[in-house]
């Protein structure tokens, strides 16, 4: 496709990026991002804060501050109770809010499904953004919530298990990715040891892993003890509760693991697992990382450290 070329653009459509960056002057930039999606819980006001948190995520995997959401609505308004579409809106509308940001607008269509997300505008340092690369070799790879919500949703679907069974998983989606505030002088600073960061969602740890080394600069390996699953996501994948979109990540990524004959095959598949609102993925300066985990924890947010990134396998992820 031939792209108009602007200087200002400073992260455009290439390299799979979480959002678009667009600087404005010389100490701010714009973050843009959009993304919605057919519900995968029945209650109607936890599917809107997902989305919700789902979208405000790309901003702040760019290191941005959102400003602004719009909301994108589709929805079938003369079969459904238009109740129904309320208590989205309320969901969206409250992790707007706990974002610290604005609801600007929307569009709504007539649809026979159900879809809604957000458009959302964010700020950043035009020289302090981060991007899903340049990690460096040394750097430990920290992630920020647990994994496995695709199988549990998967497993809801299917009549394995209750939205109250579920509800640990459910409270991690409606969680913020919310950067933790730099003026903690307890952890302040903390931004500067961030190489590289995104958020996991449909493409599985290992696949948005793979983004961040897709330039075969450096290599990842992943300690596969110690990546946090949720509670029976593990169980429910040994049940085949795994999703479409996990089969699909594994065809499609498998290739760049090394390793993965000797690991446990629940827990390799778990890896591939689609994550709606999953956390976040940052390659970080080694001898930072104890500020960076104490900066995300003093804020509410988890974070393990899950692996690191070396010189050795470029492009490859070795798990151990
Ligand atoms: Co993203
Ligand atoms: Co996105
Ligand atoms: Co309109």
């Amino acid at each position: 496709m031939d792209l108009p070329v602007d200087d200002r653009l400073l992260v455009g459509i290439d390299g799979a990026d979480d959002a678009g960056v667009f600087r404005l002057d010389k100490s701010r930039a714009l973050v843009q991002t959009v993304d919605f999606f057919t519900p995968m819980v029945d209650d109607p006001y936890i599917f809107g804060q997902v989305a919700a948190a789902n979208a405000l995520s790309d901003v702040y995997a760019m290191g941005g501050v959102p400003l602004t959401a719009m909301n994108l609505v589709a929805f079938p308004i003369t079969r459904l109770d238009p109740g129904i579409l309320r208590e989205i809106l309320k969901g969206g509308l409250d992790k707007v809010r706990e974002a610290g940001a604005v609801l600007a607008g929307g569009h709504s269509i007539d649809d026979p499904e159900i879809k809604y997300g957000l458009a959302v505008t964010g700020e950043v340092h035009p020289e302090a953004f981060w991007t899903n690369r340049g990690a460096r070799p040394g750097d430990l790879l920290l992630l920020t919530k647990p994994l496995g919500n695709g199988i549990l949703a998967t497993a809801l679907k299917a009549g394995f298990a209750t939205e109250e069974e579920i509800s640990p998983a459910l409270d991690w989606m409606v969680r913020l990715n919310r950067l933790p505030p730099e003026e903690d002088a307890a952890a302040g600073g903390w931004r500067r040891a961030v190489h590289a960061c995104t958020d996991v969602t449909g493409f599985g740890l290992i696949g948005h892993l793979r983004e961040m080394i897709a330039d075969e600069r450096v290599g990842a390996l992943v300690e596969l003890h110690r990546v946090p699953l949720l509670e029976r996501a593990e169980e429910l994948c040994s049940l085949g509760m795994f999703p479409a979109g996990g089969h699909r990540n594994r065809d499609h990524f498998g290739r760049f693991l090394l390793g993965e004959d000797l690991a446990d095959p629940l827990l390799r598949d778990i890896l591939f697992d689609p994550q709606t609102s999953g956390g976040l993925l940052l390659a970080v300066a080694p001898d930072e990382v104890d500020t960076v985990i104490l900066a995300f924890n003093r804020a509410g947010c988890g974070s393990w450290p899950i692996g690191r990134f070396s010189e050795r396998d470029p492009g490859r992820i070795m798990l151990v």
